[in-house]
């Protein structure tokens, strides 16, 4: 185990852990922006900045690995003052006029770095480019407008779905993130899992099917499993009145939020009319009933079939589904 002290206060963490997460397994809070539990730290935007007793200037935590007697501190005027010029820049390296985005008033993990820094706006003067949205794929939007090049949707990428169609092109303040060769996203290698888009922080990957639906805050979220193979992956629920907005992946399942095409966008696309009650065949035609009825018509049609009847479930089903199809059938 290795002990250390960070803003006063003694803890042991087991031996590998970053600073960053010795901090959050303490509740001690560190404001980040590239880093993301799922993928591998990167420091690359430099928010999570900390002060360590005997080292010359301010150290990224995320990658920064806990050492023995470390004494660390995290809320220092300085490293205030730090935050609020990378803030600074960020902001003013790209069109980040928040009223026009999506994502702005809850879901921008940029924003709400610059309100958790008290931040009102940003004094450097914006010197942006303006480059091309990339809206050739069915399922999102590549707006480098956005981006804040934390590579999250790059380690995503090549991380949870191993497919590396994502990367960057150009240096400095022109750089991009392109798919391939830089070929419009939709005739690209991508394979539509949307690992990228959930870990994007800001707008810079919007899903076509969510939107401008609502906030996250205005979504129920129910843990479920996803019912498009006999694998099983954790899936998150996002629903608002009674529709399904969009469709995660459960970091804390076995999958660590990755899905694929089948789990996050097909159902979504789907369920937009949904079936709400029994339907019954009527001279070639699905017609809605009531389940008194669905249930005496079932009665009729089996019951005289008694000892004669096959029945085939689809490995697609949930556990639920099975138990009550075997129920059922028994
Ligand atoms: Fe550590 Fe970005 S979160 S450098």
């Amino acid at each position: 185990m290795i002990n250390l002290t960070i803003n006063g206060k003694s803890i042991e963490v087991a031996e590998g852990t970053t600073v960053l997460n010795a901090a959050r397994q303490n509740d001690i809070k560190i404001p980040t922006l590239c880093d993301h539990p799922t993928l591998t730290p990167y420091g690359g935007c430099r928010l999570c900045v900390v002060e360590v007793k005997g080292m010359r200037v301010p150290i990224a935590a995320c990658t920064l690995p806990a050492a023995n007697g470390m004494v660390i501190e995290t809320e220092t005027s300085s490293l205030k003052k730090s935050r609020n010029v990378i803030l600074s820049l960020l902001f003013s390296e790209r069109n980040h006029f928040c009223p026009f985005c999506q994502v702005s008033g809850g879901d921008c993990e940029l924003q709400n770095a610059a309100y958790a820094e008290e931040m009102t706006h940003w004094p450097m003067q914006p010197q942006w480019t303006n480059f091309p949205v990339d809206t050739s794929h069915p399922y999102f939007i590549l707006d480098n407008n956005r981006c804040i090049m934390c590579r999250r949707c790059i380690r995503a990428c090549a991380e949870m779905s191993g497919n590396f169609t994502l990367s960057v092109e150009e240096r400095g303040a022109a750089t991009i993130v392109v798919a391939d060769t830089n070929v419009p996203l939709g005739q690209s290698t991508c394979v539509s899992c949307g690992s990228c888009v959930q870990v994007c922080p800001t707008g810079a990957l919007i899903d076509r099917q969510s939107a401008y639906l609502g906030h996250d805050k205005n979504l129920t979220v129910t843990r479920s499993v996803c019912r498009g193979c006999s694998l099983g992956c954790g899936i998150e629920i996002h629903t608002r009145d009674n529709h399904i907005v969009k469709i995660t992946g459960d970091y804390d399942a076995p999958n660590a939020g990755t899905l694929c095409k089948t789990g996050r966008f097909l159902p979504v696309e789907q369920t937009r009319t949904r079936i709400t009650t029994p339907l019954k065949r009527v001279d070639g035609k699905l017609v809605a009933t009531t389940w008194e009825d669905a249930l005496k018509l079932l009665a009729q049609n089996l019951t005289p079939l008694k000892g004669k009847i096959a029945a085939v479930a689809s490995t697609r089903l949930p556990v639920e589904s099975l138990y009550a199809f075997k129920s059922l059938f028994a």
